[in-house]
Formats: structure tokens, sequence, C-alpha cells
């Protein structure tokens, strides 16, 4: 069969992980390998659907996924985690069965892809001896991480590990463990490590990796990820960058904001966001509010419903504050993220480092003001402040702090170099896209390689069927 055709044979199955922040890069990834001739089928919890109508050529499926009725937000996520990996096991393994029954020669299903945090998928790709496919939409780092994290703790580092100084700032191994210090003894109770464990253990049995990364942003993290795991990584990241711009916002985008951007100087603008998840106190709220009004740069602030914890965030926002910034400031619910970073005013972002926000921020060269909140933000900030220094970090939620670390990241000489290596580091990510560049390369690969899996001998031929499990 010549190559296009093959290409065109082959149905990759997606399961996605119902989180904004990994909806976004899954969806893009299936863009990204659609692009290259493969269909897709998208299969997805019900919690947090996806909207299917922004992909029409795209088959969306929802399954089962037993989560509580009252289950509205990522509160517990460990919690939900855990439920999805149990409840949703049965209802994807009857799903693909029928779509093998079902299946059209001229479009066979390929492999399943799947996002690592529903690591049961491989089981299921065992199962139904098809080759599976596991996407970290984190940094590799995490992957890393999650692999020696149950070994440390079986062989008591952790307190060795906590009393570890950070001499030698750039040595990224050793602020890595000392980030999985600090989170491990928080979370070992509730049930991290048997999630990392199980994740790794998915990952020794899949057939490859894909990582939403750049080699040279993470080489040496991407090298011990090659030397625990034996399935080949793909770096194909930044995804957002070679998919096309469309939203897979599960919240309604304000475009206002763009309007209110274009009236402002070139990067003038600190742009605030916190993700899809983070939350913070009435204090907090505050604390940032008069920060913004007294920093003296234009903002736009993301206040998404629930930010704060228990209340109606705009109402606690007091008038005189209103009053003081007046049209220096511009708030929304949600906005359309990448579009802010890609604008002219976009100056600087102060963000919470998740992972997307990151990649998002350094693809456009702008400087980031880091305040993480859990998991793996806490990495993205020791990659962002220490290793590519493309950013500082903000140690407390207190009015002066902010004002001082928004000037610096801004305007003050003193934030000067870090500007320019934000610039420098956009450049150098942009090459890595382009015809001959590790991005590239490694998609052409990953097509390769999944050509080169064997259709599933078991499967009958006849049409496809669209249909929900
Ligand atoms: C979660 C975790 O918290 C994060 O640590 C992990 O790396 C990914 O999963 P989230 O907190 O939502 O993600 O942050 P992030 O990874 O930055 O993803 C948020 C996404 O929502 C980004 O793609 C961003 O562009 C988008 N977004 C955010 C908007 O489109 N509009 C907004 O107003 C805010």
């Amino acid at each position: 069969m010549e190559r296009q055709e093959q290409q065109k044979a082959s149905r990759l199955v997606f399961v996605l992980y119902p989180s904004q922040g990994h909806i976004n890069p899954m969806l893009q990834l299936a863009t990204i390998l659609h692009s290259k001739g493969f269909s897709i089928t998208i299969i997805h919890p019900k919690f947090n659907s996806p909207n299917s109508s922004n992909y029409p050529e795209f088959t969306f499926i929802p399954i089962s996924d037993n989560l509580p009725e009252s289950q509205d937000s990522f509160g517990d996520i460990l919690g939900i985690v855990s439920a999805l990996n149990k409840n949703c096991e049965r209802p994807l393994t009857e799903c693909i069965q029928q779509m093998l029954k079902a299946e059209d020669p001229q479009d066979r299903l390929s492999c399943i892809v799947y996002d690592s945090v529903m690591h049961f998928s491989q089981s299921v790709a065992d199962h139904l001896k098809l080759p599976g496919i596991s996407v970290r939409t984190g940094p590799a780092a995490t992957m890393f991480a999650f692999a020696v994290c149950p070994r440390l703790d079986e062989q008591g580092y952790i307190s060795f590990l906590e009393s570890m100084s950070l001499d030698g700032k750039s040595d990224l191994l050793s602020l890595l463990l000392k980030e999985l210090a600090f989170s491990m003894k928080k979370f070992t109770a509730h049930g991290l490590l048997e999630f990392r464990a199980a994740v790794t253990d998915s990952v020794q049995r899949c057939s490859a990796l894909i990582f939403n990364t750049v080699d040279f942003i993470e080489q040496e993290a991407l090298t011990k990820v090659q030397e625990l795991f034996s399935a080949s990584a793909f770096t194909i990241g930044p995804f957002h960058k070679l998919a096309p711009t469309i939203s897979s916002s599960l919240l309604k985008e304000d475009s206002h904001c763009i309007s209110w951007l274009n009236k402002q100087a070139p990067k003038s603008v600190i742009y605030v966001s916190f993700g899809s998840i983070a939350s913070i106190d009435e204090k907090e709220l505050l604390e940032t509010a008069w920060g913004l009004a007294n920093c003296e740069q234009p903002f736009l602030w993301v206040v998404r419903p629930g930010l704060v914890r228990g209340s109606n965030c705009l109402e606690l926002l007091p008038i005189n504050f209103q009053d003081s910034v007046g049209e220096r400031g511009c708030i929304v619910e949600w906005a359309p993220q990448k579009e802010v970073l890609a604008n002219d005013a976009a100056g600087g972002f102060w963000s919470h480092c998740g992972w997307n926000s990151t990649l998002e921020s350094i693809c456009e060269g702008i400087p980031m003001l880091c305040r993480p909140f859990f998991g793996d933000q806490n990495v993205n900030r020791r990659y962002v402040c220490d290793v590519w220094n493309v950013g500082l970090e903000l140690e407390e939620f207190e009015r002066g702090k902010i004002e001082k670390a928004i000037k610096t990241l801004m305007v003050d000489t003193e934030g000067e170099e870090m500007r320019k290596k934000a610039t420098h580091l956009k450049e150098k990510v942009g090459l890595s896209l382009k015809e001959g560049g590790s991005c590239y390369n490694s998609l052409n690969d990953l097509a390769e390689k999944i050509l080169s899996f064997r259709p599933n001998e078991d499967g009958a031929s006849g049409p496809t069927s669209v249909f929900s499990c």
C-alpha cells in the first residue's frame, strides 16, 4: 500500500483525561496527527465533555465514568483520577471491542493514544492486543519523577532530600528531586505514590511515548527518561504551535479583551491567569487586586468562576479598586489565552506555571512571574526561573511584593537580561518547529512508527459506525 493510502487506513483512538490542561494538548495532538493523514476517534469520559462541534472531522464517543453527580469541579484531583482509572476500564474496553467488530478494512484501528494520567488505557490496549502510546502532556521531567519516586520512598531518601541544599541551582535533577521530596511528604497519604507507580508501570508496557516538549529545553530529563523506559520517546511539542488555533475551552472565551489589548502600548500589559484548577482565598484575591492597581502597568486578569474558594470573586473586589484602575485594567472570566500572549501588547505573564501556560508563554517570548500552586507547576517554575532564566518567582501574595515583582519583570533594568533571554528562547523554540528542526523530525518519525504497527488481526470488516458507549 502507498504511504498516503496506508495512513488513511489508520485510525487512532485517543483517550482523554477530562481537565482543561489535558484536553487542550490532546486535541492539539489529534489535530496534528490528523493533518498527517490519520483518522481520529476521541473517547472521553462524560465529565467535562469537550465541544465536538469544533472538530467536525473527528468522531467523538463519550464513555460512562460513574463519577458522583455532584462532581462539578476539580477539588479532589487524586480522587477523580483514581475513580476514572477504575470506572472507565470496562466502558473503554467494550467501546473499542465494538469499534473492532464494525471495522472498515480501509479504516483500521492502529493504536490507542492515551493521556498518561489515564494509565488503565494501556491495560485495555494489552488486553485487546493493540499498541498503546502514552502521552505525557506535562513536562518530561515529571515522567522521570514518577519513575524514581516510589523507589526513593522505599529507600527512605525523603528526609535526606528535604535537607538537601539548593546550591548549584542549574543542576536540574537536584532541583527536581527537592520538589519531589516536598510533594511526596504532602501527598503520600492520599495515594500520589500509587498513582505515580501505576503511570510508570503503564509506560513500561507502552509501544511509544509522546511528550509535549522540545528536546533542548528538557534535554537532561529526556535523557533520563530514555534510560528508564525502553519505548521510543517522541518530542513533538509545543503542540499548540503545530495545530491550528481551534478552541477547546470548556468555558466561554471572552474576546472583548482582545479589542482592549489592541489599544495598549507594545509589551505594556501584564497578563494574569492561574489556569483552570488552582484557587486562592479572599485575602489573596485582594492582595492581587491591589498589587495590580499599584504596579501602574495595564493588566488583563482572568478571574474564572471558582477561582476564589467559596465566593463569587468579582463581588469581593472593592469599589475603590475599580475606581483606581479605571480603563487600565481588564478583567474577564476566561480569555483566549494563546491569542492574548501572541498580542503585541503582552509584556509579562503572571502564571501558576501550568505546563500549557508555560509553553504558550515561552513560544511568544513573554517573561513569566511564577506563583506555582501544586504538582508539576513547582517543577515548571524551576525550569522558568532557574534553568531557562526567563522569569522570576513571586514569593507571596502580598501587594508590595507583587508590585515590585511586576516592575522587575516588565520595566526595571534588573529584569532586562531575563527579557532578552525570553526573546532568545522564543527564537530557538521556533527553529525546532521548522523543517529539519527537532520537533519537525520527531513528528515524521512518530508517523513512521505508527505506520509500522501491525493492524489488529482479529478485526472483522464492515462499515465504521458512530455510537455512544
Ligand atoms: C493542569 C495542571 O494544573 C497543570 O499543572 C498541568 O501542567 C496541566 O494540567 P491548568 O492548571 O489548567 O492545567 O493549567 P495549564 O496547563 O496552563 O492549562 C490551561 C489551559 O487553559 C492553557 O492551554 C491555556 O491557554 C488555557 N486558558 C487558560 C485559556 O484558554 N483561557 C484562560 O483564561 C486561561
